[in-house]
């Protein structure tokens, strides 16, 4: 197959995936091309691909605002295949409304839908998850990309589900509309702390910071991504209402998912308040994993 990934990432979550979604995709002997949605990338041409993969993070309980800009820009062929591969730092179903906009407007377009996935990723937003909650996720995560491929490459088509009160709340707290606009005048940046270092003006893919005058400057057009307070290396830049939410510091996903030690389990039947919903959702992938490649495996 000839495959498209157009995705959107903020802190580099959902470029991982794509990363290793593409590692995989290329040793099975297909082909790839990706695009990853900045205010310059340029509308795409879907016209030759077999199927199309749109990866996104979880805003809000929403797609991210640039990545549905980017995708109403696009223009497809009737009957064009697509799946959703998309990201959280948590399995709430509330989360399970976010893909109604890309649905709805992949509808419209009489795209032929082959198959939804929500991976966990570590959380840019709210709290920093411990190195070793993140390995075990990785380790999830690889063993969903590995059902997903074979679902795909298979035709067979799995769907997450919704529901009009998860759909309705999902819409109501669309936080991104005017909350990055509105965040954006409470951006601050500490100027004992900044080492002028440019990342944050380089980075934000928004172009929406600037250095002027010896100073860190914020425009209006904010995302909400946290691209520029997660990876300042000396967390100099405040964030608003949002500040108390900060994550700072890169997880450093490639050398958590290379290390070689054995991942030990994090999250267990016992597991308790915000981590209890991730045991029967590692579980259930698992129990799959094992139905799909245990018994071949046997067998060779
Ligand atoms: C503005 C904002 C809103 C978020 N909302 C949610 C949410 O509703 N549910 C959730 O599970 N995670 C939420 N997250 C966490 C991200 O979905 C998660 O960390 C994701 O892996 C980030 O991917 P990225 O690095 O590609 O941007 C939010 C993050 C941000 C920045
Ligand atoms: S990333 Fe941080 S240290 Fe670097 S220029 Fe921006 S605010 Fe300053
Ligand atoms: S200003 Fe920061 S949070 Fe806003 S879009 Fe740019 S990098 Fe993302």
């Amino acid at each position: 197959m000839k495959l498209l990934l157009v995705y959107y990432t903020g802190t580099y979550n959902t470029r991982f995936l794509t990363d290793e979604i593409e590692r995989r995709l290329l040793d099975r002997g297909h082909a790839v091309d990706r695009v990853e949605i900045n205010r310059a990338a340029k509308p795409v041409e879907t016209e030759g691909y077999d199927l199309i993969g749109f990866g996104y993070p979880v805003y809000g309980f929403n797609s991210p605002l640039p990545f549905n800009r980017y995708l109403r820009r696009l223009r497809f062929r009737r009957g064009q295949k697509y799946f959703i591969y998309k990201n959280s730092g948590e399995t709430f179903a509330m989360n399970n409304a976010s893909s109604r906009i890309v649905l709805r407007r992949m509808r419209r377009k009489k795209l032929d839908f082959c198959g939804e996935y929500h991976y966990v990723m570590p959380y840019n937003i709210h709290f920093p998850f411990d190195r070793a909650f993140v390995r075990e996720i990785l380790a999830e995560d690889a063993k969903l990309m590995e059902i997903m491929l074979y679902r795909l490459e298979r035709g067979i088509v799995s769907e997450i589900k919704s529901n009009i009160i998860y759909n309705l709340a999902a819409a109501a707290v669309s936080v991104q509309k005017i909350g990055g606009r509105v965040n954006s005048f409470f951006y601050r940046v500490d100027r004992e702390k900044c080492v002028k270092c440019m990342r944050c003006v380089r980075d934000c893919p928004e172009e929406n910071i600037r250095y002027e005058k010896g100073k860190i400057r914020f425009g209006h057009r904010c995302d909400m991504c946290m691209r520029c307070s997660f990876y300042c290396p000396t967390a100099a830049i405040s964030i608003g209402f949002l500040e108390g939410w900060k994550v700072n510091g890169d997880y450093r996903l490639r050398d958590l998912a290379d290390d070689p030690s054995p991942v030990l389990p994090y999250i267990t039947a016992e597991s308790k308040g915000f981590y209890r919903c991730f045991y029967p959702y590692f579980r259930r992938i698992d129990a799959e994993y094992d139905r799909l490649f245990s018994s071949s495996e046997e067998e060779t």
